[in-house]
């Protein structure tokens, strides 16, 4: 295959065959294409633009670049979510469990937050000994046995999304549609899955800031899954405003953990419900029961202790990543909370430690933000809108900084 012809063709508007983008895919992982054939690929791509066709074909490809999960004949339906991120987006912890109590299983592959957003990852491993890298045969035994497993990235999965997602990072070619498309499909339907549910956020916490480009993204996403075999539908939801009251690792597994016990917010368990349905084999009403009976809490114990950590640590897990300093931030006035900007409280939480700035820095599990007030709420002189939870006195004056840009009382 001659790599720039590929190219070029690209350049020109051409579409490529399934063939072509197979080939190039391979030698890219191969290491027979060069970084930098790939990257001007990549801008040919972000700037021509891919048809459903091609990115069907590229989805596929990545997906093939690495090991593939493979179910027992006669096993539940598969099932999974993906969040295109968020602050305070804590639903894959309640979310995961509940669908494993509906005799489905949820082989759950998660991220890293990078960015103001929060990944899943980080939030279970400030879980004392909870291990996300599972080996592909303990995911298997473990979903064989409770239905469910929350794991990372492993080597073998998407190599080339691996690859071609840092290329991207620092090539400016990451906000392309086909192209996230195919780096997001391709490690859920490495899953083999039977059912995707998609949650596309818009807003200022968000990837796509406004809803028109989350529509975009989402009908692109829903027709490379179908495409893929996969019934695959996509919610729309703003994030204007944090999701639940907490944003940070270890606050949201403790709010989690609420949620699981019956005690959740309304937003995120209405989120959670959104979500969980469209994949559910029974309806919302006994969704929502499991929430409230102990039911998914159970199941919720069984994955954690499956995976190496103690239930009744996740419940006393602020306890445990207790910070030197908590502050109250209170209303200057008397009046309606207007603004509690998602993207501020998400760099307030950067700020404090709570996420990263490049793929190898490390997070602390105990900073960020509780008690978050919601937009609309009545508030008074001094009453409290929100604690934040930092480990230093430099790290808690710059989140307050972008604190105080983030709330409006009228
Ligand atoms: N998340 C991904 O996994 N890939 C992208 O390209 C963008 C967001």
């Amino acid at each position: 295959m001659h790599i720039p012809t590929f190219i070029e063709r690209k350049r020109d508007g051409h579409e490529l065959s399934a063939e072509e983008i197979a080939g190039f895919i391979r030698g890219y992982t191969d290491g027979e294409v060069p970084d930098y054939q790939a990257a001007a690929w990549a801008m040919a791509v972000y700037f021509k633009g891919m048809t459903a066709t091609e990115t069907g074909a590229l989805t596929r490809a990545m997906m093939h670049s690495g090991s593939v999960m493979t179910h027992p004949a006669g096993s539940p339906p598969k099932v999974d979510k993906h969040s295109t991120g968020g602050i305070g987006d804590k639903v894959s912890l309640i979310l995961a469990p509940l669908l494993a109590c509906d005799d489905l299983w949820v082989p759950m592959i998660s991220g890293r937050g990078l960015g103001i957003t929060g990944g899943t990852l980080d939030k279970l491993e400030s879980i004392p000994g909870f291990r996300v890298s599972l080996s592909e045969n303990e995911t298997a035994a473990q979903l064989a046995r409770i239905g469910v497993a929350m794991i990372g990235q492993t080597a073998n999965l998407c190599p080339a999304d691996k690859k071609l997602y840092a290329l991207r990072d620092v090539t400016a070619t990451v906000p392309s549609i086909p192209l996230i498309v195919a780096s997001i499909m391709s490690k859920k339907l490495a899953e083999s899955l039977d059912r995707l549910v998609l949650d596309v956020k818009f807003g200022s916490g968000a990837f796509m800031q406004n809803r028109a480009d989350a529509e975009t993204l989402a009908a692109a996403l829903c027709a490379t899954g179908r495409e893929c075999g996969v019934r695959t539908e996509a919610v729309l939801t703003p994030m204007s405003e944090p999701l639940g009251h907490t944003a940070g690792n270890a606050l949201e597994v403790w709010e989690s953990v609420e949620t699981l016990q019956g005690r959740g917010p309304a937003d995120l368990v209405k989120l959670t419900l959104d979500l969980a349905e469209r994949i559910a084999n029974v309806p919302r009403t006994q969704l929502a029961h499991w929430l409230d009976d102990g039911t998914a809490w159970r199941k919720w114990v069984q994955l954690v202790e499956a995976q190496g950590g103690r239930a009744a640590d996740t419940e006393r897990i602020v306890e445990i990543h207790a910070t030197p300093l908590r502050h109250v931030v209170t209303a200057s006035r008397d009046g309606k909370l207007t603004r509690m900007d998602a993207g501020l409280i998400g760099r307030a939480c950067i700020a404090l430690g709570a996420g990263r700035a490049k793929a190898s820095d490390a997070i602390d599990f105990a900073v960020g933000v509780s008690g978050i007030s919601k937009i609309g709420t009545a508030v008074q002189t001094g009453e409290p809108l929100l604690t934040v939870h930092a480990r230093s006195d430099e790290t808690l004056k710059a989140a307050l900084a972008l604190i105080g840009q983030a709330i409006e009382i009228a």
